[in-house]
């Protein structure tokens, strides 16, 4: 039987316009690995504050990276990144860490040791990647690349509806301006604007286009379905 190598999905975009829902969603249809690697950002945010690492010393952030104990697992369909055996799956999601992690994830060593890490995923087969540099510097080679955005308005709307209050404007300005690995649309990116579409919409745009450039994907699913 002939083996095909893994496929990547790259779901870049700004905060809050679907990337989770959807990237999940397509994976669980796709039957592929998912990957957020914002989770793995937020990890290393996370692990600065507990080891009482100056979020704002890119030095000492690179020392804490080079040498921190990890290990990525694929638990249910979903990668983790293990920080001393441990995935502080609540603690990365506080205000506290959300406030600490743009200043994490703009020293140049972080993103560097993040891309290796995220590229080392492919050993657990085809996968669904979300994040903000994932088509342009982690996986350029993929042909399957999105990259989604809502209005402001919606996307502070859902934010809220999480019980999360956040300046989105300031964190996109943050996230598309840093020197390194900034926010933008990869090159050959289809633009999926979420708003007012469902999860379900959006994800059959989606998965549309990733069928249509590889139709056996489809027929992989159906065959798995059976
Ligand atoms: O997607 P998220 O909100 O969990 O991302 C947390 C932060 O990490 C956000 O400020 C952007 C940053 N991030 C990044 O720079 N690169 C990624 N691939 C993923 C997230």
């Amino acid at each position: 039987m002939k083996k095909t190598s893994p496929y990547v999905i790259a779901i870049d975009g700004t905060s809050a316009s679907g990337k989770s829902t959807n990237a999940k969603l397509v994976a669980s249809k796709l039957g592929f690995t998912y990957v957020d690697t914002g989770a793995m950002f937020r990890t290393l945010a996370w692990y600065c504050l507990k080891s009482r690492i100056d979020i704002h010393d890119p030095k000492a952030v690179a020392q804490l990276c080079k040498k921190w104990k990890t290990k990525l697992m694929c638990i249910e369909g979903k990668v983790r990144l293990l920080v001393d055996g441990y995935f502080p799956e609540s603690e990365i999601r506080t205000a506290e860490t959300s406030a600490a992690v743009p200043h994490v994830a703009a020293v140049p060593k972080v993103r560097e040791w993040m891309k290796l890490k995220q590229r080392d995923c492919i050993d657990f087969g085809s996968l669904v990647m979300e994040g903000r540099d994932i088509g342009t510097q982690i996986f350029p080679e993929t042909e399957h690349k999105f990259y989604l955005d809502a209005n402001l308005a919606e996307r502070s709307k859902r934010r809220e509806a999480e019980g999360v209050q956040e300046d989105l404007a300031k964190r996109d300005q943050r996230d598309s301006q840093r020197s390194t690995a900034p926010l933008m649309v990869p090159l050959g990116a289809l633009v999926v604007n979420t708003s007012g579409l469902s999860p379900e919409e959006s994800c059959r745009l989606i998965i549309d286009a990733i069928t249509e450039k590889a139709p056996e994907i489809k027929e992989a699913c159906k065959n798995q379905a059976r």
